[in-house]
């Protein structure tokens, strides 16, 4: 029996096969990568969708991808890392433009605006590849007229790491839609753990000091003003939720809204 193609793959399986458009490489170990999006393919700015690759045997090898692109782009866009034994990102980390992937039908995720309270600013906080979902809330027209002020907080172990950092410091404050929306509006704070960089630490120290604070210049009273996405690994997460819970604040979801939401950086 000759092998299936993906496409033969999807279809059996009820998933998309859309082509790679763009692939970037940032670091040895970090790459993002786009494909067409489906023109049946709905999702919410901030969810995560299952992608990859079809196994020898035919059968899908399906990972958790936050979607890092705004829900009203024509592509989807994924940032992920590349891990060597990785039984997908070993293989997805080849990946040109052209070439096929998996995708599911069904966007799903907790990092949404609808299960956050109204508050003044969205503090999204996030390590390593958990950035993706912040690119794509940090782009939805909605999140902008819910909100005054934004920060996306990036912490990663070295400076290189920093992906998207030029992106986020200097081109959306010229882009078309976001430039002006975002004038002053707008705080990128990134920080590196083990490389030298202007601001070194854990976020979640930085937190617990007030040295957060401080830097955006806000008071203590923020702690209740504000509203939190938070991705990353699971002890980041973690400890996150145990400041966020510490002063008070509980966790949101679509029935129920609160004032911080979690999700889990997914490593393929
Ligand atoms: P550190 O270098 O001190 O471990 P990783 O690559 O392991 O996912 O980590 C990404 C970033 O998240 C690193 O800067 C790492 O800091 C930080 N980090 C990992 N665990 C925690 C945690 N429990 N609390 C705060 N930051 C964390």
């Amino acid at each position: 029996m000759s092998e299936l193609t993906l496409e033969q793959v999807a279809e059996a399986r009820g998933l998309y096969a859309p082509r790679v458009t763009w692939v970037h490489h940032w670091t040895p170990d970090l790459f993002s990568f786009r494909v067409e999006r489906p023109q049946s393919f709905r999702f919410v700015s901030g969810e995560f969708v299952m992608i990859g690759l079809a196994q020898p045997d035919g059968k899908p090898l399906l990972r958790a991808y936050s979607i890092a692109s705004p829900s009203w782009e024509e592509h989807l866009e994924f940032f992920s890392v590349k891990v060597q034994e990785g039984a997908l990102t070993s293989r997805l980390q080849h990946l040109e433009v052209g070439d096929r992937i998996l995708l599911g039908r069904k966007p799903t995720g907790t990092l949404v605006l609808d299960a956050l309270e109204p508050g003044e600013r969205l503090i999204m906080v996030g390590t390593g590849t958990g950035l993706a979902p912040f690119l794509s809330v940090l782009r939805d027209p909605e999140t902008h007229e819910r909100f005054g002020h934004i920060v996306v907080s990036h912490t990663v172990r070295q400076a290189e790491e920093l992906a998207y950092r030029t992106f986020l410091e200097e081109e959306i404050r010229s882009d078309e839609i976001f430039g002006e929306l975002l004038k002053d509006r707008f705080t990128y704070y990134p920080s590196v753990t083990r490389g030298e960089f202007h601001r070194k630490g854990r976020i979640t120290d930085r937190i617990r000091e007030g040295l957060f604070r401080q830097d955006l210049g806000l008071g203590i009273e923020a702690r209740q003003t504000s509203r939190f996405m938070i991705c990353g690994s699971i002890a980041f997460n973690k400890e996150m939720v145990e400041i966020l819970t510490g002063w008070g604040l509980t966790e949101g979801t679509q029935s129920n809204p609160g004032q911080f939401v979690v999700e889990r950086a997914f490593v393929g």
